[in-house]
């Protein structure tokens, strides 16, 4: 059984998504799942058990061994892994850097998708963001956006963001990390990221998080009709 009311919101890293996730569920009433944050999540349970993350088995462990719960807490997806806060942690430039391990094998992806599912089954209303939430997870969503933008401007935006927690990265360097992982999420073979063939595409390079929002509402009206 699927939420029957839920709107996907798939791209790039840097596109926008989860501030305009976050702030359309915000309008909408609805709850916000960010769901790298599961990838991530998974990705530093295992770096903190010293599990191998190119070892598929051993990371199909990490769900046997580890509880891992996502509580909606106002706009954050709060995270606990065997009961520990790891919102923050999932953050941190060495959890971003070996994501990729836990995006790519089709077994542990499933996992994935199975709790984002169980995830959005607790709630009426769910705005969702990701790579594959349109064309895998939610497919059914009445719903379905893809934002894209620029890479320099993602990488722009990459920076101010980092540059809030006092980090200072270079824009060639940004820009370089963005295309890497643009090109693992866009080739691999289960849940690639692509556009859903019925999702609206907005390209949001030269527009503020609250015009895309307005552009979204307009689509949705008053979010209410879900399928
Ligand atoms: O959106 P993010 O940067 O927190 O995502 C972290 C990684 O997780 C990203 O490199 C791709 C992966 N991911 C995914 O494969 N599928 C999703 N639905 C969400 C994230």
């Amino acid at each position: 059984m699927q939420t029957s009311w839920v709107i996907t919101i798939d791209g790039p890293a840097g596109a926008g998504k989860s501030t305009i996730a976050r702030m359309l569920a915000e309008r909408l009433g609805a709850v916000f799942l960010d769901t790298g944050a599961m990838y991530r999540a998974l990705t530093a349970a295992a770096m903190d058990k010293g599990v191998d993350l190119e070892d598929v088995e051993s990371l199909l462990k990490v769900f046997e061994t580890t509880s891992f719960q996502f509580e909606h807490d106002g706009q954050v997806l709060r995270v606990l892994v065997d009961g520990q806060d790891y919102t923050q942690r999932i953050r941190s430039p060495e959890v971003t850097e070996k994501v990729r391990y836990a995006a790519r094998p089709p077994a542990v992806r499933s996992r994935l998708v199975q709790m984002q599912q169980d995830f959005a089954r607790r709630f009426p209303k769910v705005v969702t963001e990701g790579r594959d939430q349109g064309t895998v997870v939610f497919p059914q969503a009445k719903w379905k956006f893809f934002l894209d933008a620029d890479v320099l401007e993602r990488a722009r935006r990459r920076q101010k963001d980092l540059a809030q927690s006092g980090r200072y990265v270079s824009l060639e360097e940004l820009k370089e990390q963005i295309e890497n992982r643009d090109a693992s999420d866009r080739t691999r073979s289960v849940g690639p990221l692509t556009a859903a063939a019925d999702a609206v595409v907005l390209d949001t390079t030269s527009l503020t998080a609250q015009e895309v929002v307005e552009k979204i509402l307009q689509i949705v009206g008053s979010g209410d009709g879900g399928s």
